[in-house]
């Protein structure tokens, strides 16, 4: 039997990192260890990502597992009560994904309001040069200074969405778990009541057992045909059945999504619309926020190893 490193990656991690962590601590993918039982024994960390997590019968792989190190804020993929069973702990990388994760959130904004990615095709369909095309041919869209936004989830991310879009004139008001400390923004205790009375809805929260499916329905109708959502948080929060019906049936004016519920899969009935901007799960992916992220997962991994201690722990 091989002896197992101290470090084992769990799902397809940045390329740099994987390097890192191969040279540091000789780690390995999990799904190459032996999966004999005990095989994976002397894996003091598992490096993974809020897409692929650590599930209960991993944990049942690698006995002396004492640390799950997300590359992420998301960790709803990861068994946390199985590891709080075996006293595993777990960290995150927060902060330092706040600011682009929220950028692209306002991007999805303004792109699905002004509707400029449709613009974009309508202009490289050759439409605009057309005959009888010209200015008056692309539908006007919608003013997104001075909007009325909601958020779902006002953690880090959401009050960073509330600040940027504030700086649009926007009226920004929440809904989540209940008030948030050190903001002044109006909160609505009840999710239909909040998208009934704004423009734009901005999911922003973590996938919980309270927020899954938890954009239905009643909630896309209170949007309503002039309404849009906007998904920076997880694909699961929306029933994506019923956005693609509210779309279809012109009761809901526009979806801006980075995150869907089955990726890399897009529901087909959503790639022929012009109605809504679909992205490839980005909003943390530029080269100076996945560097910060890497460096800050390293720095999980080497302070547990250390001493036990993770630097962004979670809980
Ligand atoms: C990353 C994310 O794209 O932080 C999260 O939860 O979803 C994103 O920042 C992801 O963790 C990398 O796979």
């Amino acid at each position: 039997m091989t002896h197992s490193p101290a470090v084992v990656t769990v799902g397809p991690l940045m390329p740099d990192l994987v390097a890192a962590l191969e040279e540091r601590y000789a780690a390995r993918p999990l799904e190459s260890l032996d999966s004999a039982a005990g095989s994976g024994a002397g894996v003091r960390v598992a490096v993974t990502t809020g897409r692929t997590g650590v599930r209960a019968d991993t944990l049942d792989r690698l006995p002396d597992l004492g640390a799950v190190v997300h590359f992420g804020v998301g960790h709803d993929r990861t068994d946390l009560a199985a590891l709080a069973a075996r006293g595993v702990v777990a960290s995150t990388t927060p902060d330092v994904l706040t600011d682009c994760v929220a950028d692209t959130a306002v991007g999805l904004v303004i792109d699905v309001m002004r509707r400029l990615s449709a613009a974009d095709r309508f202009v490289r369909r050759g439409e605009w040069a057309r005959p009888g095309g010209g200015s008056y041919a692309f539908p006007l869209a919608r003013r997104v200074s001075g909007a009325r936004v909601g958020i779902l989830g006002l953690g880090r991310i959401g009050k960073a969405v509330a600040a940027r879009l504030e700086a649009f004139g926007c009226a920004v008001s929440y809904t989540g778990s209940g008030p948030q400390d050190g903001v002044d923004l109006p909160l609505v205790a009840d999710l239909v009541e909040l998208a009934r009375e704004v423009d734009v809805l901005v999911l922003a929260c973590a996938l919980t057992d309270r927020t899954r499916g938890a954009v239905d329905t009643a909630v896309l109708d209170a949007l309503g045909p002039d309404g849009f959502l906007v998904n920076v948080a997880r694909g699961a929060v929306v029933d994506e059945a019923a956005m693609v019906a509210a779309l279809e049936a012109g009761r809901l004016g526009g979806a801006g999504l980075d995150v869907f519920a089955d990726e890399p899969h897009v529901p087909a009935a959503l790639l022929e619309r012009d109605d809504v901007v679909l992205l490839p799960h980005l909003a943390s992916g530029t080269v100076e926020t996945r560097a910060a992220m890497r460096d800050l997962v390293l720095a999980n991994v080497a302070s547990f190893l250390d001493d036990g201690r993770l630097v962004t722990p979670l809980g």
